[in-house]
């Protein structure tokens, strides 16, 4: 059997793979049953980042199955929201002699020296969902379109608001909430909703009280919904005192339940004061809940089974010497280079089409919403 670091190595380039060819003496043409046969039984292992979210863990799921209806054994690990742990964990995965890894980073920079352990070992890494920054070791990358999350949060806001079209309604009072700031999608999805949400802010139409419209200063450590309740509820006590909220971005459902639970102890949601519109991502359960009760406003759903199959065809065309599919080679710029990319669409979810989006596509149990 060719070895595996050939097969790695003749995928990456075409000058690399010229080179592996005449080292080799072999046709590089696709793989070869005997190539296919080298991969099967091998183990991936899986790193993701918390089981605080209920989308990780049934990505960890999904990823499993996926690879083991290849053919593939896997070791999963979740990190508990750690960077040092997840570091160790992927270490401890690398002497455990795993063929790939797929790794969903908790803080985009920390993994470098571990990933360059791996490259040593010759094992391909793909970035899931979020992309692994300043090292050239991360192969490919598996996400959605992560400044669309963001457009379609902030398109939300400005069409519920009704600004759309040249109208001159306004000024509504809108609060700006962000994701971890060690979270490379953090950024995208917020310069997406920025693009949307900023030329209101600039005519006015919309008012942020607080002030507090620059990143570094919306972000949410680790997603933590907590941290984001703390955080409406100081806004709400200091800029509203008279006035009211009328709508938040939000960038992850569970940061928009905490902001929730701020705006209900405030009193919003009773007879005089409705709730603002707040948006979300992941359609998990509780806010799907929370939009059916007609809270929380809506969500982007992100096809997480989809995801799954992405990072895991990608695993199996590299141990089998064949070029992963990709459909973007420009947007994710790691820093150490532009990571080839298979993008996945993202889509706007609220009470008039979550039915069909997320129940009958089988994502969510109907009975885990009652
Ligand atoms: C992001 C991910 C989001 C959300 C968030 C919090 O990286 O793209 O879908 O899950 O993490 O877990």
């Amino acid at each position: 059997m060719r070895n595996r670091r050939a097969a790695i190595a003749a995928v990456a380039t075409a000058a690399s793979l010229a080179l592996t060819l005449s080292a080799c003496g072999q046709s590089g043409e696709g793989g070869s049953e005997e190539d296919k046969s080298g991969s099967e039984g091998a183990t991936i292992g899986i790193a993701m980042p918390t089981k605080s979210s209920e989308r990780w863990i049934a990505d960890g799921d999904n990823v499993v199955k996926d690879l083991e209806s290849k053919g593939y054994k896997t070791k999963l690990v979740f990190g508990e929201d750690d960077p040092d742990q997840q570091v160790a964990q992927v270490e401890n995965l690398i002497t455990q002699d795993v063929k790939a890894l797929i790794v969903a980073a908790i803080d985009n920079k920390s993994l470098n020296n571990v990933l360059q352990q791996a490259k040593d070992a010759d094992i391909p890494v793909i970035s899931y969902d979020r992309l692994i920054l300043g090292t050239e070791n991360v192969d490919y990358y598996a996400s959605f379109d992560n400044e669309k999350v963001g457009a379609l949060q902030g398109d939300y806001i400005v069409d519920k608001l009704g600004l759309k079209d040249g109208s001159e309604k306004g000024p509504f009072n809108i609060e700006l909430f962000a994701g971890s700031n060690d979270d490379n999608n953090t950024r995208y999805f917020f310069q997406g909703a920025m693009n949307v949400l900023q030329p209101y802010i600039d005519k006015k139409q919309l008012v942020v009280k607080s002030g507090q419209t620059e990143l570094n200063q919306v972000t949410t450590l680790r997603w933590d919904g907590g941290t984001a309740q703390k955080r409406m509820d100081d806004i709400l006590t200091s800029s509203y005192k008279s006035g009211r909220v009328d709508a938040v971005l939000s960038p992850y459902d569970g940061i928009s339940i905490g902001i929730l639970s701020a705006l209900k102890s405030d009193d919003y949601g009773s007879k005089n004061k409705p709730l603002p519109i707040v948006t979300g991502q992941d359609a998990e359960v509780a806010s799907v809940k929370s939009i059916i009760a007609d809270q929380q406003s809506m969500t982007v759903y992100k096809d997480t089974r989809e995801l799954a199959k992405v990072a895991t065809n990608m695993v199996d065309a590299l141990l089998n010497d064949k070029k992963p599919e990709v459909n973007d080679t420009k947007t994710y710029d790691n820093g150490a280079k532009v990571v080839p990319a298979y993008l996945l669409e993202p889509v706007a979810v609220d009470k008039a089409n979550y039915q069909e989006a997320v129940v009958d596509s089988g994502y969510i149990k109907e009975s885990d919403l009652k």
